[in-house]
């Protein structure tokens, strides 16, 4: 069994921890994470990269034709196939519907976690934030720091710490959530399933884990 799963939450829910952590239970989904296909493409100046650094640098969402033209062209028929984790995608009502479009009534179940956290609470998770500059493996400087300072456990590539983790890009990203977010849950809202995200890490993964585990393919 397979799924075609969306992780829905604020800036630093902790969508890609999560991620990250249900790898191996993820691992025959085709990952979709918007926000590190962008910086990809701005790392590597392409004319995609060149065109939405901005909005990135500021907090601000990407416009809609950008990015569904994305989503449209990366799904492809074998994406269907294999099921699919998209973090960072839907993020505004028109993404929503085309998720929708694309995923309801296909060959696996549709879920969409929706990450519940207050926003006050994740300026500091935020600010705290670096992650890998060759793998995007995420870190905190207090909660999750790396053995070697700096310095990614799995792959010693340098850490750094994004473009967009600043209190203004930070203020800019919680506005455009809090714009946005209500009219994804109401096109989703049959897909939702609730997940406290204000716990640490362990305590979400193991709600997510007990939501998922059905899903999960067998080895
Ligand atoms: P994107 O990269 O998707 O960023 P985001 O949604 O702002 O989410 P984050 O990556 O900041 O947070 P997260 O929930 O993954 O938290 P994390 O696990 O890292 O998008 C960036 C930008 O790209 C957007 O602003 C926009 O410009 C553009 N973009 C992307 N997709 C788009 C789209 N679809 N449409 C338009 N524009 C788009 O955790 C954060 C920190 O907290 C880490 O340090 C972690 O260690 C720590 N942490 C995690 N969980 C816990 C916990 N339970 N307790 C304590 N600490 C925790």
């Amino acid at each position: 069994m397979s799924m075609y799963l969306a992780l829905l939450g604020a800036p630093g829910s902790g969508k890609g921890t999560q991620t990250e952590l249900l790898s191996t239970e993820l691992s025959g989904l085709f990952k979709f994470s918007t926000g590190d296909i962008i910086r990809s493409e701005i790392r590597n100046n392409t004319d995609l990269g060149q065109a939405v650094s901005s909005f990135l640098t500021q907090g601000k969402l990407v416009p809609d034709e950008v990015i569904i033209k994305l989503f449209e062209k990366t799904i492809t028929d074998d994406v269907l196939l294999s099921g699919i984790v998209s973090d960072g995608f839907p993020r505004t009502k028109n993404q929503a519907l085309s998720f929708l479009k694309k995923f309801s009534n296909q060959k696996y179940p549709l879920i969409v976690l929706s990450f519940d956290i207050e926003l006050d609470q994740l300026m500091n998770r935020l600010l705290g934030r670096r992650i890998c500059s060759s793998c995007n493996a995420v870190y905190h400087t207090l909660t999750k720091p790396p053995k070697v300072e700096n310095i990614c456990n799995s792959c010693g590539g340098s850490l750094i710490v994004r473009a967009d983790d600043n209190y203004e890009s930070i203020k800019v990203r919680f506005n455009e959530y809090q714009n946005e977010i209500q009219p994804i849950k109401d096109v989703l809202a049959p897909y939702i399933v609730s997940v406290d995200a204000s716990r640490d890490t362990l305590d979400v993964l193991n709600s997510v884990k007990s939501v998922l585990s059905p899903y999960f393919k067998s080895a």
